[in-house]
């Protein structure tokens, strides 16, 4: 008989944004007159720019026509976006990136957790605690996170770094551990914390110096509004020795609902002999096809004057919202952080009162859909996650919600 992958069986029940989800319907059904207002899953919600529309209604012209139709594109992606990626988001920030060393690709989601394909079961893998619960469900399903035990809420082979009020929400460099897998995230989701320069230097320095490799997951990037937070950790000396590094079109362009990313694996990584971006290309190669063209013509017009421009209005839009949610909430007395270079806010709920009983009760009372802090890991107990990404007036109206329950 089949044997199937018994890591699946060790997951908790539901990804979190699903159980999220299911209590919402099942909320929504037995109260129809709810007007929720949703702040929950990091979703986008204005529409896609100008610019970009303009540049997809070209491409699928362009597959209408026996002359400019295009069948598979190459996996890694089209020059034309790569290139556009290397010159914007890399060399005008001082960054060298060549082409070949950007792999675009169908979100930072999958290949956050694709990734884990090129390296050995047994490596010890270290997560933020809070984090992204897509780093930890992914290794448990390739059986590197070892046991799940659902009173600590802990898998027993993770390493896990507290990030915390009093840390700054920074994770620690393990001394004296080898872990050899190190997801970093920043600007941070949930907690919505940055990194400085001294702080990722200490990375790279550890794991250049026990051959580890960091994986970082720059998807927030395009929300850093203090000049001297780092866009990339390839502005650190030392980084394309030991890092790979995540983005996206998803919350820089409103691409949720598009798919497009890419992840940067240089040349210089190599561990065990191997060069990482040899493997990666060969995984993406065999098991990817490239993202659409059009999509990928779409995203590529982000760089156009007119499209960063347009681009940067809708940042913006979503930048006031986290202000409006900060400043609202701290008047109202309630300790935030995030915020600030980061689309989320980190609320610690009033009290001490649990993060799943503070979502039902803002889901209940206010109205408002929220993310439970314990869902990103034993760290986020206490706390919930507001995102920014709504529309300005309901945002607005779930802040004096909240006010008004508190
Ligand atoms: C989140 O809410 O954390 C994100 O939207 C999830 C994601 O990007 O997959």
């Amino acid at each position: 008989m089949v044997q199937i992958n018994e890591n699946y069986l060790k997951l908790p029940g539901s990804y979190l944004f699903s159980e999220i989800a299911r209590r919402v319907a099942a909320y929504s059904e037995a109260n129809p007159q709810a007007k929720l207002i949703k702040l929950g899953i990091g979703d986008v919600t204005r529409p896609l720019c100008p610019a970009v529309i303009e540049a997809m209604h070209a491409a699928v012209d362009e597959m209408g026509v026996q002359e400019t139709f295009r069948g598979y594109g190459p996996e890694q992606g089209y020059d034309f976006l790569r290139d556009a990626i290397a010159k914007h988001d890399y060399a005008a920030r001082g960054v060298q990136m060549a082409a070949d060393e950007i792999f675009v690709s169908d979100g930072a989601k999958s290949d956050c957790g694709n990734i884990g394909d090129i390296f050995g079961t047994d490596n010890v893998v270290a997560v933020c605690d809070p984090v992204y619960p897509v780093y930890v469900d992914t290794n448990a399903m390739a059986g590197r996170a070892g046991e799940y035990d659902e009173k600590t809420g802990k898998w027993s082979r993770l390493h896990y770094m507290p990030c915390t009020a009093e840390n700054g929400f920074s994770p620690v460099v393990p001394e004296g551990k080898q872990v050899d897998l190190i997801y970093l995230c920043f600007p941070n989701n949930p907690t919505g914390a940055t990194a400085n320069k001294a702080q990722l230097q200490a990375w790279v320095d550890y794991a250049n110096t026990v051959g580890a490799v960091i994986l970082f997951d720059g998807a927030y990037e395009a929300f850093i509004t203090e000049p001297d937070v780092p866009h990339s950790i390839f502005e650190i000396p030392g980084a394309r020795t030991c890092a790979i590094e995540f983005r996206s079109f998803s919350k820089t362009a409103g691409f949720t609902g598009n798919r497009c990313a890419y992840t940067v694996v240089p040349h210089e990584l190599e561990r065990g002999g191997a060069s990482l971006n040899r493997l990666w290309n060969r995984r993406q190669t065999t098991k990817f096809n490239g993202v659409p063209y059009v999509v990928q013509r779409g995203a590529a017009a982000i760089y156009t004057d007119a499209g960063k421009k347009q681009v940067q209005e809708t940042i913006s839009y979503y930048q006031k919202n986290a202000a409006v949610i900060r400043e609202g909430l701290q008047t109202a007395g309630l300790t935030v952080y995030g915020g600030v270079n980061a689309p989320y806010i980190w609320l610690k709920t009033p009290d001490g009162c649990p993060s799943w009983d503070f979502f039902d009760r803002l889901l209940q009372e206010a109205n408002v859909v929220t993310t439970p802090g314990a869902g990103f890991g034993p760290s986020g107990e206490g706390y919930i996650r507001l995102t920014a990404f709504g529309g300005a007036a309901a945002t607005a109206e779930a802040v004096e919600r909240v006010k008004a329950i508190l």
